[in-house]
């Protein structure tokens, strides 16, 4: 192994010692009751690098939830798919809300703020339904090839238990439904991003799917085209102003950093020219962000320096 994987490994194995007690701080998620019954005391970290680096500590290889991750992957499909159309019916702007909340997208006449709340990614999986025979599929095999790995799968007690408590979804997809802003059948919409928010990745999976956001749309491994440079500018800078919700401006404010959080406690961030860290640790703080994970990630990038504001 060489000497700068040894140096990274050792740092990421201080700091998720630093961490080891303050997953006490937060809640995990009890809303989907499938993902309430994961232990709160794992966490992991991975750092993945566009020259080939892959390294990890603690639990990095333990799969978890990957939920409103999802919306990352799923945004690159549309905007490959239908091109800047997509525009048109999801804007950019962070919304200052909840994750979920409703509030906006009735005076707002069904048009999600951004595309990684809940409005906006079911608007996503609308977009993935209607222009995909079969938009679940291909949304895991994309995943699988991003990752190198076949055995990604859904977690179907996940699936089954968003799909029960999946309400305030509904009522957004039948919101924007109403304004003639959803395509397909709601159920449909609604299957297809239950189904892509219960995919299950460890930190590494997803630290490695996510190299092209960092390497200008260009999968360093594999050195194929996953999305333009454009929009690979475009999909961090959405991350940036709006991907840990209504905590985005704290996150750049004190990390400086695209990301992405998901419920299931995972957080992905993306240091572009440089690599990708993935953090996972399932207790929440009140925003719906890994309390660990954000400290984790905070951690690491003051130490190597990596945040894009520098
Ligand atoms: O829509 C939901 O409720 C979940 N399946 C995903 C939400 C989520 O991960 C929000 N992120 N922090």
């Amino acid at each position: 192994m060489n000497k700068n994987i040894i140096d990274l490994q050792g740092k990421l194995e201080a700091l998720l010692l630093a961490q080891r007690d303050n997953f006490h701080q937060g809640k995990v998620a009890d809303y989907i009751p499938a993902l309430a019954v994961v232990k709160p005391d794992l966490m992991g970290i991975s750092v993945a690098t566009i020259d080939g680096k892959v390294v990890g500590a603690g639990d990095y290889q333990h799969a978890f939830s990957i939920q409103s991750i999802s919306k990352v992957f799923g945004l690159v499909m549309a905007i490959n798919r239908i091109g800047d159309s997509i525009w048109q019916r999801v804007r950019m702007e962070p919304s200052g809300q909840p994750f979920n909340s409703i509030i906006q997208l009735q005076s707002e006449k069904g048009i999600p703020r951004n595309p990684v709340i809940n409005a906006g990614a079911i608007l996503v999986s609308d977009i993935l339904t209607s222009h995909f025979s079969s938009s679940k599929l291909a949304f895991l095999t994309f995943i699988r090839k991003l990752a190198g790995n076949e055995n990604i799968s859904i977690d179907n007690q996940v699936y089954l238990s968003e799909v029960k408590h999946g309400h305030l979804n509904a009522a957004l997809a039948h919101l924007m439904k109403s304004f003639g802003n959803i395509d397909s059948k709601v159920q449909d919409v609604l299957s297809h991003y239950f189904t892509q928010c219960s995919i299950s990745m460890n930190c590494e999976q997803l630290a490695q799917s996510l190299l092209f956001l960092a390497n200008k749309g260009i999968d360093p491994r594999t050195e194929k085209v996953i999305c333009s440079a454009r929009d690979a500018h475009r999909v961090n800078a959405i991350l940036s102003t709006s991907g840990m919700y209504d905590q985005s401006g704290e996150f750049a404010f004190s990390v400086g950093l695209p990301a992405k959080s998901g419920v299931g406690g995972g957080l992905i961030s993306i240091v572009p020219g440089y690599g990708v860290i993935c953090a996972w640790s399932p207790p929440l703080n009140h925003y719906g962000n890994s309390v660990v994970g954000m400290n984790l990630v905070a951690s690491i990038a003051e130490e190597l320096g990596l945040s894009i504001y520098h």
